[in-house]
């Protein structure tokens, strides 16, 4: 029988994740529909509850500004969904509990992995940003073998919240004026200035010609930290591999099985950046 997933947001009608599943599906034959549904923070629980628990959906995942809110509604998380004090993949286990887990942050590491040929072992990394975003990706990064992970932002006190609750040795807590050179191996922005076209104002010394610059952001147009890093010689990324990432371990989570990827993302990319 024919399975619903979805994922669910607000706005949620631009998504990508309807497509991405469903090529997933069609790759892996998994017979199954995905949708988009956006919910009202008022009527997220008791709406996703039912669907959860009646059956109707096999699992959702949850994009802004749902994370947290599904965070409390699962009943069981994973160490990635606890510490990430989110949850973007939900789901019913055998014991019919609803359980959230957090992709993100895997998601960024496949990236950077397997799809970039970075290598974060032994890597210095800044990490723009101390909202929900960063926060999701800290645990990968730190389990990834990274040697020193610098956290800026704007408010110092949110970042230096984020390293009490993570509790690590190389994390390093910093306001973006005042960032140590030399400059890094990466360079993630998980700031949200690039939606209003603002860039954190680090400073140049950050950025060499082997750094790779990334932001968690996707867009059609350049962001204005990816064009920052490159004036300065590095190479820069969005997080639209990001994104095919993360849905790809919410699917594996679902289904057993892992999608290829890189088709997929090489077509989004080509579409997106209207690449010929
Ligand atoms: P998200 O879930 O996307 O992380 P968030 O939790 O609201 O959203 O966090 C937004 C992040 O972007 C914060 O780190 C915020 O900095 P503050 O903690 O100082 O608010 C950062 N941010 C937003 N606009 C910014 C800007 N124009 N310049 C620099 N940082 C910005």
């Amino acid at each position: 029988m024919t399975e619903l997933y979805q994922v669910t947001g607000n706005p949620v009608g631009h998504s990508l994740s309807p497509r991405i599943h469903t090529a997933f599906a069609q790759q892996c034959q998994q017979d199954l529909v995905y949708r988009a549904l956006q919910l009202e923070s008022e009527e997220f629980t008791e709406t996703m509850q039912q669907l959860l628990r009646s059956g109707e959906i096999k699992g959702s995942n949850v994009t802004v500004p749902h994370k947290e809110l599904a965070w409390q509604l699962a009943q069981q998380r994973s160490q990635a969904a606890e510490l990430a004090g989110a949850v973007n993949t939900l789901y019913l286990n055998d014991a019919g509990e609803i359980c959230g887990d957090n992709t993100d942050g895997s998601g960024l590491v496949a990236d950077l992995t397997n799809n970039l040929g970075f290598k974060l072992e032994g890597a210095r990394i800044l990490l723009l940003g101390a909202g929900g975003a960063v926060r999701g990706v800290i645990l990968p990064l730190l389990a990834s073998g990274v040697s020193q992970l610098v956290l800026a932002n704007r408010t110092l006190s949110k970042a230096e919240a984020l390293r009490d609750i993570f509790d690590d040795e190389r994390i390093v807590v910093s306001c973006f004026e005042e960032v140590s050179a030399p400059a890094y191996d990466l360079i993630i922005n998980g700031t949200a200035a690039s939606l209003t076209g603002d860039l954190p104002p680090v400073p140049a010394s950050a950025v060499g010609r082997e750094t790779l610059a990334y932001d968690m952001m996707y867009s059609r147009d350049k962001t204005p930290f990816c064009g920052w890093a490159e004036a300065l010689g590095a190479r820069s990324v969005d997080g639209l591999g990001m994104l095919v990432e993360q849905a790809a371990d919410a699917f594996y989570i679902w289904h057993g099985v892992r999608p290829r990827t890189a088709e997929l993302l090489a077509e989004l990319s080509a579409e997106l950046h209207q690449i010929d």
